[in-house]
């Protein structure tokens, strides 16, 4: 270890095993410590090291503390310093909050007994850091530890397991910062384990990735498969009456079983001929049905609502069996469809098909990316809502992980929210959305809470399965081509006239 930074020592209320306070050692101009830096004290008393967080930091000084001393120094205009010598007195003091003890054996274990005053204190090597926050050196690197040169490689399971959600005010950086997650699952090896991507770009945001340039050193261009969003169809044979109830909310319970009739003999008679259905026929066999003409009707309205999206027919495209490949990226650009219905029910059908492919083991594990989740999963109703939830509960099991990405928390459904259990927060302002954040995370303590709110574009708290211990990390510069949409409005206005004059 190196140079010691500080020396515990005994204050009122402290040492003990929750805080303890330290003098930090001067050392002629440099910042010796900051608050969040981790730090570590070597004790004779608690059995190995013991790893701390910095939770503040204050400046004192005696000759200051009092006003008529005070006034005394400024009248006598600096004539005072040869006997009062104030800069002497002056000392930082630090509070740290224990994390973790490696205990002689190497093993990380709670801490129960204080450090002793007098203990020496110095800042956490990588290897301790790697240790107490649950690092993975073959993990997904998604930046530095911010005050610290350790890279923050989060394990892959602990990651996305239990689901992410990243969560920041518009402009702080979650679209980029996802890019460099999605660059760093592509960048895996078959022997780290793969997975496949896939990512609902609703402002084709993620398109970049998939254009070959000079600059593409890592072949991500060679990975990423672009969908666009009028390509799409969803496969009517593929779908149950439950799939059509979710897209069509009202339908009753003895409309369903109605339907399931029918889809029944669709199915009965395409097995037989061969040929799969279509939406028409779907809905020629409700008309001559032997329902109750309300029912009829007001089923055939759905029917024809639905036929009008254009977005259904006889197969699936693209073949989301045949697309989704292990180490690859797919990305469904949707910036050409301007309906949210329309957005919802691909969302509904894409992880429906997927979650059922997972389930029977046809397609890779994954993870699915969606941008401003708080249009697909909401607290109010959405056709998308109900399999965002299911996947929300069940995907673990499957290995079927979600990304939700939202500008406001506080407008996501509070049950989905609730799954997530990793959290990637960057700034965040508005006190309806940290109060959530505050009361759903049991890991973050008010400082970071409020740190939350001063971070800059590119700085973000990690909390959550994915850390030991939430972290505030910088996330590190992308490798693939930025996307169109952060180029300067000056320059697109003047493509623009350029190209119009
Ligand atoms: N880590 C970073 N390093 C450098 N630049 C960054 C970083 N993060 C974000 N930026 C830049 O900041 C701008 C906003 O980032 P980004 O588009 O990711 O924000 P956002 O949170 O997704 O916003 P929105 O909610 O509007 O989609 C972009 O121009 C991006 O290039
Ligand atoms: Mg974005």
């Amino acid at each position: 270890m190196k140079e010691p930074i500080g020396t515990v020592i005994a204050a009122r209320d402290s040492p003990t095993p929750s805080e303890f306070k330290l003098v930090i050692t001067e050392i002629e101009n440099s910042v010796p410590l900051r608050k969040g830096q981790f730090i570590a004290v070597e004790s004779a008393d608690v059995d190995g090291t013991l790893i701390a967080t910095v939770t503040n930091i204050l400046k004192t000084n005696r000759y200051f503390e009092s006003a008529e001393a005070v006034k005394e120094y400024e009248r006598s205009a600096g004539h005072l310093s040869f006997i009062l010598p104030t800069e002497r007195w002056e000392y930082i003091l630090a509070e740290g909050k224990p994390m973790g003890r490696i205990s002689q054996s190497g093993r990380l274990e709670r801490v129960t007994f204080p450090p002793g005053p007098g203990d020496k204190v110095f800042l956490a090597s990588p290897e301790m850091l790697l240790q107490v926050l649950g690092l993975d050196p073959s993990g997904v690197n998604l930046g530095q530890l911010l005050h610290h040169d350790v890279p923050v490689t989060l394990n892959l399971t602990r990651l996305f397991q239990k689901h992410v959600a990243i969560l920041a005010i518009s402009g702080a950086g979650k679209s980029y910062l996802t890019s460099v997650l999605i660059e760093e699952l592509l960048l895996r090896k078959p022997e780290q384990g793969r997975v496949a991507v896939i990512i609902l770009d609703v402002h084709g945001e993620y398109t970049s990735l998939a254009t070959t340039s000079d600059t593409d050193t890592y072949k991500f261009s060679e990975k990423t498969t672009v969908i666009n969003g009028p390509y799409i169809q969803l496969a009517v044979p593929k779908l149950t009456s439950y799939n059509f109830a979710s897209f069509q909310p009202n339908m009753s319970y003895v409309q369903i079983r109605e339907l399931n009739q029918i889809i029944k003999k669709l199915r009965s008679r395409s097995g037989k001929t061969g040929k799969p259905y279509d939406l028409n026929e779907l809905i020629g066999m409700v008309e001559q049905s032997e329902m109750n003409p309300r029912t009829k009707e007001a089923m055939m309205g759905w029917f024809y609502d639905l036929e009008n999206t254009r977005l259904f027919g006889v197969e699936e495209n693209p073949s989301l069996k045949a697309n989704i490949r292990v180490g690859e990226a797919t990305i469904f650009d949707l910036r050409e469809i301007i309906s949210l219905r329309k957005k919802q029910i691909i969302v509904n059908y894409l992880i429906n098909r997927l979650f059922n492919l997972r389930k029977r083991g046809e397609i890779p594990p994954f993870v699915f990316i969606l941008e401003e989740a708080h249009q697909f999963c909401p607290e109010g109703p959405a056709i998308s809502k109900g399999i965002i939830e299911t996947i929300a509960r069940e995907g673990r099991k499957f290995y079927a992980s979600l990304v939700l990405i939202s500008q406001r928390p506080v407008r996501l459904s509070t049950t989905v929210l609730s799954q997530l259990n990793s959290q990637i927060y960057l700034r965040i302002t508005n006190p309806y959305d940290l109060k959530l954040i505050g009361q759903s995370s049991e890991t973050i303590d008010k400082s970071s809470l409020d740190a939350l709110t001063t971070l800059n574009i590119g700085e973000a708290l990690v909390s959550g399965s994915a850390v030991s211990h939430p972290i505030f990390i910088r996330v590190r510069k992308r490798y693939s081509p930025s996307p169109s949409i952060s180029i300067p409005l000056e320059d697109v206005a003047k493509r623009y006239e350029k190209k119009n004059t």
